[in-house]
């Protein structure tokens, strides 16, 4: 068994697969301080750059005096609070959904919400750029699992005209995908929902705060909140800067995950605090719009200069731009070498994305200027120049 392990460990280091985390001293948004040095980061999801704004850190040390750190239970024992209460109220108005429950994190949501939702027998059809967590939800959900190509609604159509019509169906997709930053063709989605009487269910992480009025999202945008069989996740992990995630949808969907969902069941309630920062956050986000107006100068900032350079970074309309690069240990030469010149990016690599397909994923946060953009694309020419010659 030890040497099994130790070989499988051997085997990921020659595959350049192996990964290592560096102890950050501090930093979120623009910023990484690794052993006393400050880099510019392009690797956080702290979007709008709020995990460190101080009307957030204080909401959260005044609940941490008032109620101490742990609620100590899980939500249907004693760990739901009046803030956990008026969270989800807030969130539903938001969202413009009926009702909300919160979850520790967006991983688990996705896990309990899929779990709760589809069964052996029903059908889910997802998208094959998903998020690890929705495709782990629906292998745990035992349902039969079909995935269609990225975007390709022809195909999905195709695998539901399969699916016999007596079978619960479930279609999961994001709404921004995660690694390479484009958006899923909601209104089609739609469609094909209403065709073969299915249900959807939308993963927000990325969208929320950013895109949609107010930072509302995408299923606001498009007005699929009024639909009762469109239900989704998000994660209070990304734009909003704080931490925890949640499910929202129609009063029953919801009250029905609340009985179902192991993962909300069996786990303890998210601390006060962390709640109180969330809700700080929320009333940001709905009120400064300059931020996502900053944010949307800076993507198109970013795509100008991108074209003006040798580089090609998949299409993308928002705050994540992906720069294909091709093998893992090329991908970690780029980022070894940014690294030198005071630039933190990570390489992103197999399992995250499909082989061959490694990257730099660069995300764009509220708190780079201009300059930044300008650096970072000067240097990957740069280094992109020298590799080939
Ligand atoms: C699309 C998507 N869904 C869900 C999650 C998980 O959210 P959390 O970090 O709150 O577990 C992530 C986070 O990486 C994500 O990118």
């Amino acid at each position: 068994m030890k040497k099994n392990i130790k070989n499988k460990l051997n085997n990921l280091k020659a595959s350049d697969n192996y990964r290592v985390r560096r102890a950050k001293d501090s930093g979120n948004s623009h910023i990484f301080r690794f052993k006393g040095n400050d880099y510019l980061s392009f690797a956080s999801n702290d979007y709008l750059s709020l995990a460190n704004d101080v009307r957030i850190v204080e909401s959260a040390k005044k609940a941490l005096d008032i109620h101490g750190y742990s609620v100590s239970s899980s939500a249907l024992i004693s760990g739901y609070s009046r803030s956990h209460m008026l969270l989800e109220e807030e969130l539903s108005n938001f969202l413009g959904q009926e009702k909300t429950l919160l979850y520790s994190t967006g991983y688990q949501a996705n896990l309990g919400v899929i779990k709760s939702l589809a069964s052996r027998g029903s059908f889910i059809f997802a998208d094959q750029l998903n998020h690890a967590s929705l495709i782990d939800g629906s292998i745990l959900s035992r349902a039969n699992f079909k995935r269609y190509e990225h975007k390709d609604v022809k195909e999905l159509e195709s695998l539901l005209n399969k699916c016999p019509d007596s079978r619960e169906k479930l279609i999961i997709s994001d709404s921004l995908f995660s690694m390479d930053g484009d958006f899923a063709e909601l209104k089609e989605l739609e469609q094909s929902l209403k065709k073969y009487e299915a249900k959807l269910l939308i993963d927000e992480a990325h969208s929320l705060g950013v895109f949609g009025y107010q930072g509302r999202g995408l299923v606001f945008e498009y007005l699929l909140n009024k639909n009762e069989n469109i239900f989704l996740t998000g994660t209070f992990g990304k734009s909003l800067g704080t931490f925890g995630a949640f499910f929202s949808g129609n009063s029953d969907i919801v009250d029905y995950v609340m009985q179902k969902s192991r993962g909300y069941i069996y786990s303890t309630s998210l601390p006060i605090h962390t709640i109180e920062a969330t809700r700080a956050s929320l009333k940001i986000i709905e009120e400064e719009d300059w931020r996502r107006d900053k944010l949307f100068s800076l993507i198109r900032y970013f795509k100008n200069c991108i074209k003006k350079s040798n580089l090609t970074v998949l299409e993308s309309d928002s705050h994540i731009q992906a720069l294909l690069i091709g093998s893992s240990a090329d991908a970690i030469f780029f980022s070894d070498e940014l690294m030198k010149r005071g630039i933190y990016l990570p390489a992103i690599r197999p399992p995250t994305v499909e082989e061959g397909k490694s990257r730099l994923r660069i995300s764009l946060t509220v708190d780079h200027e201009e300059k930044d953009i300008d650096y970072l694309i000067n240097i990957l020419d740069m280094i992109s120049q020298n590799l080939v010659q």
